[in-house]
């Protein structure tokens, strides 16, 4: 089932506009759905030390677990103008972990499994081998 893709994006603009970014000026604003129906949001912190920067999705996977737990099950991140933006290959990592390879992401190029998004990935699975 596909959720309101609109309403996620619109909670990522919406935050985006919060992001401490005085370096880079690059505000990004991320939104995803539990599996319970949560939604989570998360901005970019950056620092001076550069870094150690936060990037918007971090906020998001802390929210998470914050308030309950569970499983990510859909995603989209934004850039301030409320375009959408691919997630950097570390938070590709971040979604996957607490996603998995179904977690469906809206992308520049429409709705992608992360899977998709992030293939052959390296995950909680390999531990086992
Ligand atoms: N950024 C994110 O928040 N998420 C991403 O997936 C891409 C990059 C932030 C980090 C930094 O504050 C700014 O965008 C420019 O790289």
């Amino acid at each position: 089932m596909q959720p309101d893709w609109e309403s996620l994006k619109a909670a990522a603009t919406e935050v985006s506009a919060r992001a401490y970014a005085p370096y880079s000026k690059f505000h990004v604003g991320a939104a995803a759905l539990a599996d319970d129906g949560r939604l989570l949001v998360g901005c970019n912190v950056e620092n001076a030390a550069y870094g150690v920067t936060l990037c918007a999705e971090c906020g998001v996977v802390s929210q998470l677990h914050a308030t309950g737990g569970g499983r990510l099950t859909h995603f989209v991140c934004v850039n301030g103008n409320g375009d959408v933006i691919m997630p950097c290959g570390r938070c590709r990592q971040l979604l996957y972990e607490n996603g998995g390879p179904e977690l469906q992401v809206l992308t520049v190029d429409g709705v992608h499994t992360m899977d998709e998004v992030l293939p052959w990935a390296f995950g909680p699975a390999d531990l086992d081998r």
